[in-house]
């Protein structure tokens, strides 16, 4: 299964490796100016705001504001996502935002914020790499009335999928408790509950059209609304690692 769906997409993988610097799981991305990058994040450039000033001062993202968690996710995503604003190959029609601002970069700028973001939230203790949580607080959310779902029933989701509604495991492209694979499938564990829930609406209901053979089109058609909240409510408060092993392995790199 996973063969055959890495298969099918190879022919985007290269494409975005044509268009991307080459960049191995946590390494840094060759040629990408971290310096500008962190200087756009935080003061913008020419039109463009700062981008702390949605996503969060490290990049964690808003559910008051419904924007994503940006640190530690895939460079060749970021980068991927950055170009298809800028080419309306997606729209942001949650602030309408993200088109002008992806447009007012240069393609050298979107390559060094992508890199830049994709270094954020990586600290070590000793040689073991922490990665900050920054889920939403299901607790927190639930008492300002905001919907939630029963992570309980959504982790079955994300490890086995529905076969019986022909639904995939959901770690069978987004790799294990959603900690993404590099180079197309982002990170969806921990990363914000309103935006999961706002981005599998919209691939469900077709107002989101970049994924590459409508990959992730085809899955969201068959979830419900119940089924989006249980799984963003598991996947918000997903860790990158497992029980028995604390660390993070190169490939799985934030
Ligand atoms: C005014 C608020 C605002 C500002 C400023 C802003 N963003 Fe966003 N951003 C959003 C919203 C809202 C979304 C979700 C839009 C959607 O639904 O497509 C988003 C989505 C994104 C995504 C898609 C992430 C994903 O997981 O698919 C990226 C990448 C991104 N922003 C990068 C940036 C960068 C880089 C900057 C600074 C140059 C920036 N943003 C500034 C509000 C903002
Ligand atoms: C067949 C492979 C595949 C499966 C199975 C799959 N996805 Fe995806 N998903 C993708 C791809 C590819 C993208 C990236 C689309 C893009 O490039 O914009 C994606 C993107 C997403 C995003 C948007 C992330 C962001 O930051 O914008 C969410 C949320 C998501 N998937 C959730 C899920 C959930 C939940 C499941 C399980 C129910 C699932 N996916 C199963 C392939 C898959």
């Amino acid at each position: 299964m996973r063969t055959y769906l890495l298969k099918l997409g190879s022919a985007s993988v290269l494409a975005l490796m044509m268009m991307s610097p080459v960049h191995a799981g946590g390494n840094k991305v060759t040629g990408a100016d971290y310096a500008n990058g962190k200087s756009v994040f935080e003061n913008g450039k020419g039109d463009v705001p700062a981008c702390n000033s949605c996503h969060g001062a490290t990049g964690l993202g808003d559910d008051n504001l419904g924007t994503p968690r940006l640190a530690g996710q895939l460079y060749q995503f970021l980068y991927k996502q950055l170009d298809d604003y800028a080419n309306d190959r997606r729209q942001d029609t949650a602030m309408y935002v993200m088109n002008a601002n992806a447009k007012g970069l240069s393609e050298a700028d979107r390559r060094d914020v992508a890199a830049y973001l994709n270094s954020l939230g990586r600290t070590f203790k000793g040689k073991q790499l922490q990665v900050a949580s920054g889920g939403s607080d299901i607790a927190a959310l639930k008492e300002m009335g905001t919907e939630v779902g029963q992570a309980y029933v959504g982790k079955i989701m994300v490890y086995y999928g529905v076969p019986e509604r022909d639904i995939p495991s959901c770690y069978s492209c987004h790799g294990f408790n959603g900690r993404g694979v590099e180079p197309m499938y982002p990170r969806i564990g921990e990363q914000k509950l309103t935006y999961l829930v706002a981005q599998l609406k919209k691939f469900r209901d077709g107002e989101r059209k970049n994924d590459p053979m409508a990959q992730m089109r085809k899955v969201a058609e068959k979830l419900t609304d119940e089924d989006i909240l249980n799984v963003a409510t598991y996947l918000t408060q997903a860790p990158p690692t497992t029980l028995g092993n604390t660390q993070v392995p190169p490939e799985h790199l934030p």
